[in-house]
């Protein structure tokens, strides 16, 4: 049994999520909930390959293998049931760096490329950076459900020029886990519009009892072919600062060309030790993500209660997947400015607030769950202290 009750002390590591308040203007002493990384040590079989190839002490320059590729292969198989081919898989550093790489090998500067905010902020400013032209289709809330406008959505792709949808699935922040009649919706509107598709799937993992995830490629070989795939160990092991990514391609012509763009900025190999976590994480550590995903449901269950007990003005989107979660906080009497002043100088505590995802965002807080309860608790708590006028 993983004791993911056991607290490790972050601070001091240089980590994003503790170690960056103040320079991100947060009072030092905030606690955070952010950034989607978990204040959980890693599965043991990946801590002890990493140790043993740190003992190792060289630590030059390092590739993949054919057992690399074919323990991603067994893990796609076997828990999303998509059969991938060994050659489809390049290497970034992250699924933002796939993100952008896609964005540059496919579009050209000021060309539309398509996303459904609310949603992860990071798809908006690698539009921008890049130059293109954001296109947003947002997505609807029917009874705290949201769902894609899909008249919305091909008008957008129609007005906007678009060339390029980057697909949220699982959805950050929303908690959707899109159905296969959904997702072939957005299949068949790409398709007829000649729409290239990143399809962002780093929470795939992530998906709570009664849902399930449908890999966007695994739809057929014909949406495959214009379906860029987006995966990372880092979300479901908890791996984000070793950076590494598989990006999958099964259209050679497209593979090509998201190469050569790899090429063009001077990506080459991964980096030794996350090519180590990665393969040990894919081939040890699915009996620790089962016992970690128990653990996440008991979380909600408990901040479900929590909510509805100390804070009812505040409501719980049910997420149906991903370690996130999407507060509804439009209900509690502040404006969104006075909420996000509220929650930081009152509670102490250290959100994302739901503005920054875009559209429909405002007066929404998304909290990261994947921590021991204890801490998560008193989140809870500073949040209830917080918002209670
Ligand atoms: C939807 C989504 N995509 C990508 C990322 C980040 O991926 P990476 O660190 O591999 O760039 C995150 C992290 O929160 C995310 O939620």
């Amino acid at each position: 049994m993983v004791d993911f009750d056991r607290l490790t002390d972050r601070r001091g590591t240089d980590c994003l999520k503790y170690d960056f308040a103040a320079e991100r203007g947060y009072p030092a002493e905030v606690l955070p909930f952010w950034v989607a990384d978990m204040d959980f040590p890693a599965p043991e079989p990946v801590v002890k390959a990493l140790e043993q190839r740190a003992r190792h002490g060289i630590f030059g320059y390092t590739d993949i293998k054919e057992d690399y590729r074919e323990i991603l292969a067994r893990w796609f198989q076997r828990r999303h049931g998509w059969q991938i081919e060994g050659e489809w898989l390049s290497i970034t550093p992250g699924v933002v760096f796939g993100i952008c790489t896609a964005i540059r090998a496919f579009t050209q500067p000021g060309e539309g490329v398509l996303i459904c905010p609310p949603v992860y902020y990071p798809f908006a400013a690698s539009i921008k950076a890049n130059g293109r032209k954001l296109v947003e289709s947002p997505l609807v809330e029917k009874d705290g459900r949201y769902e894609v406008d899909f008249q919305d959505f091909e008008r957008k792709i129609v007005e906007g020029g678009v060339k390029l949808f980057v697909l949220c699935s699982p959805h950050n922040p929303v908690g959707r886990v899109w159905s296969r009649q959904e997702l072939e919706q957005v299949a068949a509107i790409c398709q007829k519009h000649q729409v290239l598709v990143v399809a962002d799937e780093i929470h795939q993992d992530f998906v709570r009892p009664g849902h399930k995830h449908t890999v966007f490629a695994s739809l057929g070989a014909e949406v495959a072919d214009f379906t860029i795939t987006c995966t990372s160990p880092s979300k479901t092991f908890n791996l984000a600062g070793l950076q590494i990514s598989h990006i999958f391609i099964s259209n050679e012509s497209l593979r090509r060309r998201f190469r050569h763009e790899l090429e063009a900025v001077g990506y080459g190999e991964p980096n030794a030790m996350a090519e180590v976590a990665a393969k040990a994480a894919y081939s040890q550590g699915e009996p620790w993500l089962t016992e970690l995903l128990a653990y996440l449901e008991e979380n909600l269950r408990r901040t479900r209660a929590f909510l509805a007990e100390q804070l009812p003005q505040v409501q719980l989107i049910e997420p149906e997947g991903t370690y996130l979660l999407w507060l509804d906080c439009r209900g509690t009497g502040f404006s969104p400015e006075e909420q996000e002043k509220a929650i930081v100088q009152r509670g102490r505590i250290w959100l994302d607030e739901g503005r920054i995802f875009g559209a429909g965002g405002e007066g929404f807080q998304r909290i990261n769950m994947a921590c021991p309860w204890a801490i998560l608790e008193e989140g809870l708590k500073r949040l209830a202290f917080a918002l209670k006028k």
